[in-house]
C-alpha cells in the first residue's frame, strides 16, 4: 500500500480523537435576550458567591438565580456536539437541557472552572411524526472523564423547557446557585449514520464510520495544503498560498479571481465548484489579495494542480467540510448538506480511495 494511503487511513483510524479547536468567546447573542444573565470579563468563586468583574466580557454569568430565567439558545438544531465551561459554587448546581429536553446535571467540587464536552443525537421520527429512535448521548465528558457513553434517553427530563420530543430544539441551561459559563460550543453534527446500540451503553456502530471533518482535515495535512494556506483567523504569518479562514461559508460569500490568461478580474461565488476548481485547475481562476500590501493584486499561479490520482473527489468534498467549519459560529457552513459532521461507511470510502 502506498505512503499516502497509509496516511489517509491512519487519519480515518483516528477520526475520533477529534478535539474542536474553541474560540475564547462566548457570544451572549447565541442566547435568547435574558436579563437574568450578564457578561463579565473575569469570574470566580469565593465563599459560595461569584465575584464578577464590572466590565462585560465573553463570561456569561448569572446575576440572581432565585428568579433567574433559564438561559436558551437562539438555534434550534438536532444532532450536536456541545463544549462548554462552567464554574459553580459549593453546594449550587445546574442543568443543561439537551435540546431542550434531555438533562445533564452539572455539579461543583472544587469551585474551579471545569470543562464540559458532550456529544448527542437526537430522537427520529417517521413521516408520520412517530418516535422511530430515541435519542441518545454519544458522550457525555467533564474535565476529560467520560462519565456517560451511548446513554440511550427514552423520554424528556423533568423540569425540561419543552414536553414533547421533537427532531431540533435550543440548548438550555438553568442554573440552581451561582454559575457562570464560558468557551460555549453549540455545533450542529449529524450521526444520522449511526446505528443505535440494543442496550444503553453498549457499542454503536460509530467505529465503522467517517467523521468527514476530521477526514478533511487530517487530508488537508497530509497532501500538503498546509504548506502554502494558512487556516488561522487573522494569522500573522507569511504564506504563499491566501489565508483559507473564512472562506468557504454557509453562504457562499463572493470572490474576486482573475480569470484564465486574459486577465480579467470577475467576482464569483466561494461554494463547492469553486473548491473543486480551484484543485483540479487552479490557473482557471486566480485568487485576489483581500489584504495586505499587494491589496487587489493576483497571487502567483503557483499551486499545482491536484488530479483525482492524488486526491478524489470525495476526498475534496471532505476537505470542504473541514474548511466550511474555519469560520465564525453563525457563518460555519453546511455544505454539500445540512451538516457538519457527515458520516459515511468506512468500507464505502476505502473501497473508493483504493480503487485510484
Ligand atoms: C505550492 C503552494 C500551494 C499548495 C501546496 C496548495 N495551494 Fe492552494 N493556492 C496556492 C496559491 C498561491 C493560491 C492563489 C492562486 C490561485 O488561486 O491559484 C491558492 C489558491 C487556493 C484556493 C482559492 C483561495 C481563495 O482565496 O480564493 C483554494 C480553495 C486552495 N488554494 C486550496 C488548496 C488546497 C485544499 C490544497 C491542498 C489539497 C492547496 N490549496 C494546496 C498555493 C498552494
Amino acid at each position: 500500500m502506498s505512503t499516502q494511503f497509509n496516511k489517509f487511513l491512519f487519519g480515518c483510524l483516528f477520526f475520533l480523537s477529534a478535539q474542536i479547536s474553541l474560540a475564547q468567546e462566548t457570544p451572549f447573542w447565541q442566547f435568547q435576550e435574558n436579563i437574568s444573565w450578564v457578561t463579565t470579563e473575569t469570574a470566580s468563586v469565593a465563599n459560595k458567591n461569584l465575584l464578577l468583574a464590572d466590565k462585560p466580557g465573553n463570561i456569561i454569568a448569572i446575576k440572581d438565580w432565585q428568579s433567574a430565567k433559564p438561559l436558551v439558545a437562539r438555534a434550534y438544531i438536532g444532532d450536536a456536539i456541545l463544549e462548554m465551561d462552567f464554574l459553580l459554587a459549593e453546594s449550587s448546581s445546574a442543568t443543561v437541557f439537551l435540546e431542550g429536553r434531555y438533562a445533564i446535571e452539572l455539579k461543583d467540587n472544587t469551585s474551579e472552572w471545569q470543562r464540559l464536552q458532550v456529544k448527542y443525537r437526537v430522537p427520529r421520527f417517521d413521516d408520520a411524526r412517530n418516535k422511530t429512535e430515541n435519542a441518545m448521548i454519544l458522550e457525555l465528558v467533564i474535565n476529560g472523564e467520560q462519565t456517560s457513553y451511548n446513554k440511550i434517553v427514552d423520554a424528556v427530563s423533568p423540569g425540561a423547557l419543552m414536553h414533547w420530543e421533537d427532531a431540533a430544539g435550543p440548548l438550555a441551561i438553568k442554573a440552581n446557585g451561582v454559575f457562570a459559563l464560558r468557551n460555549v460550543k453549540f455545533l450542529p453534527a449529524d450521526f444520522s449514520n449511526i446505528k443505535l446500540p440494543e442496550k444503553s451503553g453498549e457499542p454503536s456502530n460509530e467505529q465503522t464510520l467517517i467523521d468527514f471533518v476530521e477526514l478533511g482535515k487530517e487530508t488537508f495535512d497530509s497532501v500538503g495544503c498546509n504548506a502554502c494556506h494558512l487556516i488561522e483567523k487573522n494569522s500573522a504569518g507569511a504564506s504563499t498560498g491566501p489565508n483559507l479562514y473564512g472562506l468557504f461559508k454557509r453562504e457562499p460569500r463572493n470572490r474576486q479571481v482573475v480569470e484564465g490568461g486574459e486577465g480579467h478580474k470577475v467576482t464569483i461565488k466561494a461554494n463547492r465548484p469553486y473548491l473543486h476548481m480551484s484543485l483540479r485547475e487552479p490557473a482557471e481562476q486566480i485568487a485576489i489579495r483581500e489584504s495586505g500590501e499587494k491589496i487587489g493584486e493576483a497571487y502567483l499561479p503557483i499551486m499545482p494542480a491536484f488530479t483525482k490520482d492524488t486526491l478524489s473527489d470525495i476526498q475534496i468534498d471532505a476537505i470542504g467540510d473541514y474548511l466550511a467549519t474555519l469560520n465564525e459560529p453563525w457563518d460555519q457552513g453546511r455544505l454539500s448538506n445540512y451538516s457538519r459532521l457527515k458520516a459515511i461507511n468506512l468500507m464505502i470510502l476505502l473501497l473508493i480511495v483504493c480503487n485510484y
